[in-house]
């Protein structure tokens, strides 16, 4: 990828956006760099987009941008090693600290951590590979059967874009889903699968403490939320604000706020829920480089919050700038 100069402002801040890598979640990782890449630069600041490889920590450490927005989904993005290194050249980073985003990256372990503070989470079984193979999958899936009754969905214990995520209502529909979520993962989470609204909270701090947006509602024109329902624009009806109500939108806030804090995330992230039909929020992940793409949802709470994404963005970076000096 080449790494052009997309606008130069000398009254603006020098910002290096970070978009690509390796992960599964590069193409998707592009589109959400040159979203963020264009927003500041309409907000006048000079931007380079800039791919991770081998150049990078070097490039940085010469040229000592004011900010970096790292907008890289899955593995060196949002499970902390690229953001560690950051803190080590001293470079401001939007967003959450390493040691933050390995608590979200981990499902198991944000969803533990979010339980203890309260909130609703799916019963779940979390399983390693290892385990797996060494306790044998015929008599570890039948104990996982008759512990959690229904439908259930399983899912890489890390990751994103529901890659290696399986909707299982047919039990002998299991190995297989077992099978594929282990391509991405070394843990495995068999998890009770909740029926309600799912609802995605994107939560912003920009030094005035953490904040809900407008608690966005998903329908999926097929039944499910997955990656081609997230990256083809028409495959899903967004509703912000909800048709859940005001009540409902108060308490996906405020779970959402509650779950940002207790993973100790910083400046932006996205919180996933499903609603039940009693109106109870139940906490899927935090993500911590949410979707920054035309058909993400962070961009689509901030328009129904009343403001843009120049604005948002353009104040997250002056705040990570403030926050070095
Ligand atoms: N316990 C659950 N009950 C119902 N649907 C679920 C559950 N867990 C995941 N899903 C569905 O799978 C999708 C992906 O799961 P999620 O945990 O959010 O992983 P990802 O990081 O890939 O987005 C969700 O958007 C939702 O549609
Ligand atoms: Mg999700």
């Amino acid at each position: 990828m080449e790494n052009p100069l997309i606008m130069s402002d000398s009254s603006g801040l020098y910002v290096v956006v970070l978009a690509g890598g390796i992960s599964h979640e590069r193409d998707v990782s592009l589109r959400s760099g040159r979203r963020v890449a264009d927003a500041l630069a309409a907000a006048g600041h000079r931007v380079v987009l800039r791919d991770p490889d081998a150049g990078l920590l070097p490039f940085l450490a010469s040229e000592r941008p004011d900010a970096v927005f790292p907008a890289l989904h899955g593995s060196s993005g949002e499970d902390g090693s690229l953001l560690d290194l950051l803190r080590a050249l001293g470079i401001a980073t939007v967003g959450s600290t390493g040691s933050a985003a390995r608590r979200a990256w981990s499902k198991p372990v944000a969803s533990s951590l979010v339980a203890g503070a309260g909130l609703s989470v799916p019963e779940s079984i979390v399983l390693s590979h290892e385990a797996f193979r060494e306790l044998g999958a015929a008599s570890v899936l039948r104990v996982v059967r008759e512990a959690l009754e229904g439908d259930l969905v399983v899912k890489p214990g890390s990751g994103g874009s529901a890659q290696g995520v399986t909707i299982v209502d047919d039990p002998d529909d299991l190995p297989r889903a077992m099978v594929e979520a282990f391509t991405y993962d070394e843990v495995a989470i068999v998890e009770r699968r909740v029926f309600g609204t799912e609802i995605a909270v994107a939560v912003v701090d920009t030094g005035d403490g953490p904040r809900a947006l407008t608690p966005v509602e998903i329908e999926p024109t097929h039944g499910v939320y997955g990656f081609q329902a997230r990256y083809n624009a028409g495959e899903t009806t967004f509703y912000a604000p909800s048709r859940l109500g005001d009540d409902v939108a108060t308490a996906l806030s405020d779970a959402a706020v509650l779950a940002h804090r207790t993973l100790g995330l910083r400046d932006l992230s996205r919180v996933d829920f499903v609603v039940d039909g009693e109106g109870t929020p139940w906490f899927l992940e935090a993500n911590v480089i949410p979707g920054l793409t035309e058909t993400s949802l962070v961009p689509l709470a901030i328009e129904a919050s009343g403001t843009d994404a120049p604005t948002v963005y353009g104040s997250l970076v002056r705040a990570a700038a403030a926050r070095a000096s």
